[in-house]
């Protein structure tokens, strides 16, 4: 039979039901088909460098520890006691030998074995075996250039399988300047706050949704690249508009909007105001071309979404974020600033100051996106709007097989990249096995699919 499902999604026509954004039934159907299933990005090593570290951190709407135990080994436990459910670990992050669970004091250790229960002896000896009773733990987890993954389906591929060419894109992001892979870390704290509006909105929008960029006209007009010159287009500048800019989305769901700079691309100068870290960037482009090659140092990513959740930049500025599902109408938005490890403290300094300039709760395009998000998704729950889809026909059509990067490839502003993350969000909402999942079944464009 017809699934709902199905139903709400029509990529043939380009239509998708206003209801998969406000119905609580729909988000609390994706806290067990997607986010139970999906890898999810967790964390990032460098915010655990030593034994004993933990940060605190979240799958789907679920808290959870991410730890280093005593042998350095990374964990990814559920962050809830096996007694009564209580947080075992209540704070952000930190280091330490036991969680103790506050409400009766039941502790375990960093690598989530139940170690102190208060009277065992007296209350409990013959009635349980501690070793039964761990914290639970993610079947699996990866690391991949610092960046910590888990998925809690036993049956999941590995993160390579799932991140497919993504990873391409995917790697700018986490890799230095120069083109050394990894060796990135997580500058300052993690930025969180609270967007009244659907998670989807978020992770679509990083799909490559560049047609909104008329939201940031103001930011535009006044100049927020690194220099933030008024007056100045900052990065939105001439050479971007001279390259070939790319849409690709992946079998996995994964979409990504990337440019390939024109052959004469030349280090762009927009940190003259501080010399220091100018030639930073200088050097970095220099050695990243010699690193890279020619060919492979055109392409520059710009955003991208991993399915479901987790966003990134690929260029400045550089960071993951996670739209954590927080209620139907209710995101958490988790925001991991990158930068090279071993990059002077003067370059770290001019980068937080733009980081925080440009993104998060308080940054200047972010503020743009949230307004948008959080009135379609007042916009999505009328009892007369819902019966009403959206218009996903955007360059419906126009999409290539093979184009100058892999994925299915379109060379225009296109909705191909989230219509096919719909696609994918359906078959998970169905209960799809991985094959399907995967793209195995259905290679080639969403907008073909029944
Ligand atoms: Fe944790 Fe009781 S809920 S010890």
């Amino acid at each position: 039979p017809e699934s709902r499902y199905n139903a709400l999604i029509n990529l043939r026509k380009g239509e998708i039901g206003r209801e998969i954004f406000s119905s609580r039934e729909i988000y609390e159907e994706e806290l067990e088909r997607v986010f139970t299933r999906a890898w999810l990005f967790v964390g990032h090593e460098s915010q655990i460098p030593n034994p004993g570290d933990y940060f605190t951190s979240r799958m789907g709407a679920e808290s959870v520890i991410l730890a280093r135990d005593k042998k350095k080994k990374v964990h990814v436990f559920l962050n809830s006691c096996r007694h009564r459910g209580m947080k075992v670990c209540q704070y952000d992050h930190g280091n330490t030998q036991l969680f103790t669970c506050p409400y009766h004091s039941w502790s375990y250790t960093t690598e989530g074995k139940l170690f102190g229960v208060p009277q065992f002896k007296n209350l409990y000896e013959g009635c349980m075996e501690k070793e039964d009773w761990s914290l639970i733990e993610v079947p699996k987890m990866e690391i991949y250039k610092g960046t910590v993954w888990a998925t809690w389906d036993d049956n999941a591929p590995d993160l390579m399988t799932y991140l497919g060419d993504a990873k391409t894109h995917l790697d700018l992001a986490l890799d230095c300047r120069d083109g050394r892979e990894g060796g990135s870390e997580v500058l300052f704290g993690v930025h969180k706050w609270i967007i009244p509006c659907n998670w989807k909105f978020a992770a679509e929008n990083f799909l490559g949704d560049t047609y909104h960029n008329v939201s940031h006209r103001s930011v535009d007009l006044i100049g927020i690249g690194p220099s933030a010159e008024a007056g100045v287009k900052g990065r939105r500048d001439n050479e971007l508009e001279k390259a070939q800019h790319v849409w690709a989305n992946f079998p996995a769901g994964h979409g990504v909007h990337s440019a390939i700079m024109p052959e004469t691309w030349e280090f762009l100068d927009t940190y003259k105001n501080n010399p220091v870290v100018a030639e930073y960037f200088r050097e970095a482009h220099a050695r990243r071309k010699e690193r890279l090659g020619a060919e492979q140092h055109r392409l520059v990513p710009f955003v991208g979404t991993i399915y479901p959740n987790t966003s990134f930049h690929g260029n400045q500025p550089r960071n993951l974020c996670v739209w954590h599902p927080h209620g139907p109408e209710s995101t958490e938005a988790w925001r991991f600033f990158l930068v090279d490890a071993d990059a002077p403290q003067e370059v770290k300094d001019f980068l937080r100051s733009y980081y925080m300039r440009y993104s998060g709760p308080a940054g200047m395009t972010e503020q743009d996106d949230m307004e948008n998000w959080n009135y379609a998704t007042a916009g999505s729950r009328g009892v007369i709007a819902k019966r009403y889809p959206y218009n996903y026909t955007q360059s419906l059509g126009k999409v290539q097989t093979s184009g100058p990067v892999s994925g299915n490839v379109s060379l225009q502003v296109s909705e191909e990249n989230p219509r096919q993350f719909y696609r994918r969000w359906r078959d998970y909402m169905n209960g799809a096995d991985w094959d399907t999942l995967l793209g195995r079944k259905d290679q080639g464009p969403a907008s073909l699919a029944a």
